[in-house]
């Protein structure tokens, strides 16, 4: 996709050197799904939806550290949710998939949400 293109699709405009996480726009509305969401690069990502009024979906293959990221991202929206994933069990990928696409999908059809039965929660 040529990079005008993706720019308009995603409403994101990189035209600047000087482009940082500041310039995201609001995301209100959009669903994001970050796999290995708990920490890195995926954490960070989920902070920066969060604030700009996204539902995001992290996973982690590890409960502990889902929960460790649930309550630090809780901080930011209460429009955090968590799975459990490890994307070297297929079986796991599975299941992930389905929770995802009842609950998370469901959510924009069904209002209001009360969408945490489904991620494992404190
Ligand atoms: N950091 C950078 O500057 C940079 C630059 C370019 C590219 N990248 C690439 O971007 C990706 C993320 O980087 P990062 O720095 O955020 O790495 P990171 O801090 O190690 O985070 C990786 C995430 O992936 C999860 N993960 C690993 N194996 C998994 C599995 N089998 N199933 C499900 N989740 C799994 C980890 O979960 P656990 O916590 O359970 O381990 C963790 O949440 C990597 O592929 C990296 O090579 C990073």
């Amino acid at each position: 996709m040529a990079r005008a293109e993706w720019q308009t699709r995603t409403s994101l405009n990189f035209s600047s050197d000087s482009w940082s996480v500041d310039d995201v726009p609001d995301q209100s509305g959009k669903v994001f799904l970050i796999t290995g969401g708990n920490t890195g690069l995926g954490l960070a990502t989920a902070k920066v939806l969060l604030a700009r009024n996204a539902r995001v979906y992290i996973t982690s293959r590890d409960r502990e550290r889902g929960q460790q990221a649930l309550h630090m991202l809780r901080r930011i929206s209460e429009s955090i949710h968590v799975l459990e994933l490890d994307l070297a069990d297929l079986h796991s990928v599975r299941k992930a998939a389905h929770e995802f696409m009842r609950y998370a999908l469901s959510s924009l059809l069904a209002s209001p949400f009360t969408g945490d039965r489904h991620a494992y929660t404190d």
